[in-house]
């Protein structure tokens, strides 16, 4: 029996020895009940014997045999602090094969993870054609899935569509940056649509920055089989006896309170376990891609850096472009691989960045690429054998560049030393955005020889090694995952990483909908959020104020700014300061959807529920829109709070007519305010400070 604050997954054996899932759902607070409970379905249903179903494991034995059976064993759990672990052997009575289900019970988040570990003794080696990392199974008379899918600079599209009978799946295929099109995240509704305060559903994930793919398939007797795992796509395993063959954790949350409480428990998990440093605050930072893109020199960096220390940001982020020499990086076509200085850009190496931005008081971080390399670089010269490429078709090559064999371990040294010389020969860089800028087509890896089956699985498990081997060495230094775009977001990864890129898109009105998608499964300290000149005709107090909502930074021409922009920006910033703790660490509620409505309204809510902060943006608003008042949600009734506009830009004043008054909790969650823009105002903004009294 697992047993989080408000849930339980019931595990039974059958008379035949075999495990069951007999509940998953709100706690049960009576153990006569739990008791009751018939077996149910198979937890780690297997393939070649009586299931006629997608399987959560398929082997095909030495001797060619295709079946398994799983017999449970025994069970083992361990308490460490509020997290149990469990574990549940179980083997093949007429094969050595055992698998071990591995769950991590979050009690206080209400998170679940689960993965399993398999592993052989027969003679000879087996082979793996399905390996989930786990199964969940429902009953109801519906079953409603959400899911997020996108492309580069349109990323996390929310659908939701009623499941049918068959199979659906969410899945990508495309090796590295593996989340491209889809997010590896879902919601899966019991009966009805969850809402954000109300229904039955699971929210899921998948710790995996690789090929992933989630199953949900309906049966003859309208019963749900949730299947989540590594997608077996092109990836057949042979697993060599006694080899330990262990999958990623599929990582769940039951919520009977809608999908907003779902995404409060995924944020305080992610927090407290998932993300590296998930406690600790973020650096505001400049960034000069937007601004520069590979246009730059030293001078007109460290002119960059003035604009940073004006703005009054932590960090100047020097982006693509600073390195290669025989193929200087000018351009996306030449360069990856090479990561030694461009002497006619930088003739002074980074060390004189470095040195510049800390004499202005701000920190210094730079881009890399590292698992990448251009056919226009050294290093495509002298390590031909290093790259994922076919041997006898054309390269095929994406943004001008092929990927680097990672399962190749002189090549994960190779990534591996990027990053350390670039820390060791300058160790005051303070910040690294990794970048991944192409998915894998054509992908053949030299090192893997006949086992090329094993390519997906081994380049994100030899990612993960030089993650590893990283942060023991730097175990706390900020690192931003990007990809192009959000193209990696998943837990696998943010282990290692401080944040990720959401999208390349930084136009504030889709940057509403992109962080909002996020918003689901990522707290707001994980999303970078940057204020650029992107977003035709919208105004800087706008973008601003979206960018406020994860973890802000800059990447514009700070020297274009007028005297206005720029007293407003420094305001901003020191704002944001004071308040990004409620928004990092605080509760989200989403209060309007702009799926709902052309209007979104987000609160975030401290811990003891003194401080909230919400956002209103006003979208595209029509004069026919009614706004009916918002209710608040995640404060105390009892406690009275001052409701105070913030983040004005200068001349403007407070337009809403309960500004700097007081109202009780219990007033602003069930009377509501009106924040209705007043006159037709497509694109503005406010943030609401509300204060305890
Ligand atoms: C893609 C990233 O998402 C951008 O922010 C930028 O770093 C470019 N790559 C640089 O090539």
């Amino acid at each position: 029996m697992l047993q989080t604050k408000n849930s339980h997954l019931v595990l039974t054996v059958g008379n035949n020895h075999r495990l069951y899932q007999s509940y998953l759902g709100a706690r049960l607070t009576n153990t006569a009940d739990i008791e009751k409970l018939s077996a149910g379905r198979e937890v780690y249903l297997t393939a070649g014997m009586e299931n006629q179903f997608e399987p959560a494991i398929r082997i095909v034995h030495a001797d060619g045999n295709p079946s398994l059976e799983l017999e449970y064993v025994s069970h083992k759990s361990e308490q460490k602090g509020d997290v149990s672990y469990t574990n549940i052997i179980l083997k093949d009575p007429a094969y050595p094969v055992e698998v071990t289900l591995q769950y991590k019970v979050y009690f206080n988040e209400d998170v679940i993870t689960c993965n399993s570990i398999i592993q052989h003794h027969e003679k000879k080696p087996v082979r793996l054609t399905q390996y989930a990392s786990g199964m969940l199974h429902f009953s109801a008379d519906n079953y409603w899935l959400t899911q997020f899918h996108g492309d580069w600079a349109r990323e996390v599209n929310l659908v939701e569509e009623k499941l049918t009978n068959g199979i659906k799946s969410l899945e990508s295929k495309l090796g590295a940056r593996a989340n491209f099109y889809q997010t590896p995240a879902f919601f899966l509704s019991l009966n009805n649509p969850a809402t954000e305060t109300s229904g039955e559903l699971i929210a899921g994930t998948l710790g995996w920055t690789g090929n992933f793919q989630f199953t949900f398939e309906i049966d003859q007797r309208n019963q749900l089989r949730v299947r989540s795992g590594i997608n077996p796509f092109a990836s057949d395993y042979t697993l060599q006896p006694n080899e330990v063959f262990t999958t990623p954790e599929f990582i769940f949350t039951y919520s009977n309170q809608g999908k907003g409480q779902a995404s409060r428990n995924l944020h305080r998990w992610a927090r407290n376990y998932a993300v590296l440093d998930g406690k600790s605050p973020r650096l505001t930072l400049l960034n000069n891609w937007e601004a520069t893109a590979f246009n730059f020199n030293e001078a007109k960096l460290i002119e960059l850096f003035d604009g940073a220390k004006q703005l009054g940001v932590d960090m100047f982020l020097l982006d693509d472009g600073w390195f290669g020499n025989a193929f200087p990086r000018d351009s996306d076509k030449a360069g990856l691989g090479d990561w030694q200085e461009n002497k006619t850009k930088l003739p002074n190496g980074i060390g004189k960045l470095v040195q510049e931005a800390t004499n202005r008081g701000i920190k210094f971080g730079i881009w890399l690429e590292p698992e990448m390399v251009n056919p226009k670089s050294e290093l495509y010269q002298k390590h031909p054998d290093w790259i994922l490429r076919l041997p006898n078709r054309t390269e095929n090559l994406a943004r001008s560049q092929l990927i680097l064999d990672l399962a190749n371990p002189q090549v994960q040294d190779f990534v591996y030393s990027i990053v350390d010389d670039m820390l060791t020969k300058n160790p005051g860089v303070a910040y690294i955005k990794w970048d991944c800028n192409r998915s894998m087509t054509n992908a053949y890896s030299a090192y893997l020889k006949e086992k090329q089956s094993h390519l997906y699985i081994e380049y994100t498990r030899s990612l993960y090694k030089v993650l590893e081997r990283l942060r023991a060495k730097y175990p706390h230094l900020p690192i931003m995952l990007c990809s192009g775009g959000g193209g990696r977001t998943d837990y696998g990864a943010l282990k290692y990483f401080t944040e990720f890129w959401p999208s390349d898109n930084t136009d504030g009105l889709e940057r509403v909908f992109i962080q909002w998608g996020y918003s689901y499964f990522f707290p707001a300290n994980t999303m970078a959020a940057h204020i650029t000149s992107m977003g035709k005709g919208q105004s800087l107090k706008f973008r601003t104020d979206v960018a406020m909502a994860g973890r802000m930074g800059y990447d514009i021409r700070v020297n274009e700014f007028t005297p206005q922009e720029m007293q407003f920006s420094q305001e901003a910033i020191k704002t944001y300061k004071r308040i990004s703790d409620v928004i990092w660490f605080g509760d989200l509620y989403r209060l309007i959807s702009p799926y709902d409505e052309p209007r979104a309204v987000t609160m975030y809510v401290n811990e003891n529920k003194s401080k909230a902060i919400l956002f209103n943006y006003n979208l595209n608003i029509r004069r026919k829109d009614i706004f009916i008042k918002v209710q608040l949600q995640g404060l105390d009734a009892q406690k009275k709070y001052r409701f105070k506009e913030i983040n004005l830009f200068p001349g403007t004043k407070v337009t809403h007519p309960d500004n700097d008054k007081v109202f009780t909790g219990e007033y602003l969650m069930n009377i509501g305010l009106n924040l209705n823009p007043g006159k037709v105002t497509s694109l503005t903004s406010n943030v609401y400070e509300i204060t305890e009294e």
